[in-house]
């Protein structure tokens, strides 16, 4: 057998938080221990009938083969279509907007369509992992930016402006934010592309949770700021607004120049997205929206349970107020357990899997992510074990 030697930049990867819990969780329940499964990101709704109906036709009249690398062009126009409905801003489907395996991929490749080494990126903190990991397989640096303050998702920018270097290219929004559903204010989206404009970054605007807002939202695209189009490119998907997480359908939207680069990734990985579920995203993007609205009821009820659990546990509050896609985190009180330790406790203890915040960047330790994208009843009797729990060891603390 050769001594294997794996790349640098691997190391710099750590195992995934959520898959940790996770595996935890499923030995627990192999072992017979019922377990509430708040880590996951994944809407628990089936993907809505015409949509999969779309796909079946797809497959049944042979579209089996290869699709174009950039995405079928009616996908491109869906989009298209979408994106000036939604935001009011019109991309051209045929040279702005690029069909990628879900928002994921998106992000990966127009990180690697961007960042060489040695350049920076500005990463909300807390924030997604992948924006951190993808900057680091791209041979770049993520720089962490706080917030303004506890209540707030708003990125400290004079923080931001202090960390800024020569190599600083892009700064990464995301709003609806993951992990705490807190949604950036229009003045607060257009202070942020000011100062992106000043400083020349590119701003790359996350926006998987784009459709799931509460009431109290004040969402807006940076795409949609005057004269801010030819300075963001959007990562979107398809995933969360339909529950189409499996059919990976994602997309770039932006300048030609990056998404012609990002084609280029895009054709060394995978080449284009499955055919069939793009006929699928079509019928989504094109069809009835009402099953959109009701996912999104569904989870304002379940918001409220959880919002209503969390002020009933003492030691625990929900600084930033989740407004938008199907998180919350939670702020904790427990001495001498970091948010590793809480979240193994709490699943071994009360049988409720969540994510810990440390999972989400240095300023996410203290806290943890309770996903609520799971049946009102599993969100009801998850609160009331973590009341359970908390009360014990607040109380014993
Ligand atoms: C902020 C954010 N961006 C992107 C994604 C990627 O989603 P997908 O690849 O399923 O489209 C996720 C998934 O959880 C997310 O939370």
């Amino acid at each position: 057998m050769i001594e294997l030697s794996l790349a640098d930049r691997i190391s710099e990867i750590k195992y995934s938080p959520i898959r940790r819990i996770s595996e935890k969780a499923a030995r627990l329940e192999a072992d017979g221990k019922r377990i509430i499964h708040f880590e996951s990101g994944r809407p628990d709704f089936d993907t809505p009938p015409h949509i999969k109906e779309a796909a079946y036709r797809a497959l049944k009249e042979g579209m089996v083969h290869y699709a174009p690398s950039s995405g079928i062009p009616e996908l491109r126009e869906a989009i298209a279509e979408s994106l000036l409905q939604h935001k009011g801003v019109k991309y051209d489907p045929g040279s702005e907007i690029m069909v990628t395996s879900g928002g994921q991929e998106a992000l990966f490749i127009m990180l690697q369509a961007l960042i060489g080494p040695g350049d920076e990126v500005l990463v909300p903190d807390p924030g997604y992992g992948p924006f951190y990991t993808s900057i680091t397989l791209a041979g770049g640096t993520a720089i962490p930016i706080p917030f303004r303050n506890e209540k707030s998702i708003a990125p400290d920018l004079d923080e931001a402006k202090r960390l800024l270097s020569e190599r600083t290219k892009a700064i990464i929004i995301n709003s609806p934010h993951n992990p705490t559903g807190g949604v950036l204010s229009s003045k607060e989206v257009e202070e942020t592309c000011e100062f992106a404009k000043e400083n020349n970054l590119l701003v790359v605007s996350d926006e998987a949770y784009d459709r799931i807002l509460y009431a109290g939202s004040d969402y807006l695209s940076p795409a949609s700021v005057q004269g801010m189009k030819s300075h963001v490119v959007i990562c979107g998907t398809l995933s969360k607004t339909y529950s189409m997480t499996g059919w990976r359908v994602g997309y770039l939207a932006g300048r030609k120049e990056v998404i012609g680069a990002a084609i280029k990734v895009h054709q060394n990985v995978i080449l284009s997205v499955c055919s069939f579920a793009q006929a699928g995203a079509v019928a989504a993007l094109r069809g009835p929206q009402d099953c959109v609205d009701t996912m999104v009821e569904e989870y304002a009820r379940r918001r409220e349970v959880i919002l209503t659990g969390i002020a009933r546990a003492p030691g625990l509050s929900c600084p930033v107020a989740p407004l938008g896609a199907f998180y919350v985190f939670a702020k904790y009180q427990t001495p001498g357990l970091n948010s590793e330790a809480f979240s193994d406790l709490l699943v071994e203890e009360a049988g409720v899997a969540v994510v810990p915040g440390s999972g989400f960047g240095i300023r996410g330790e203290g806290f943890l992510r309770i996903s609520y994208a799971r049946a009102l009843e599993d969100c009801a009797e998850g609160m009331e074990r973590i009341v359970r729990f908390m009360s014990k060891h607040v109380e014993t603390a």
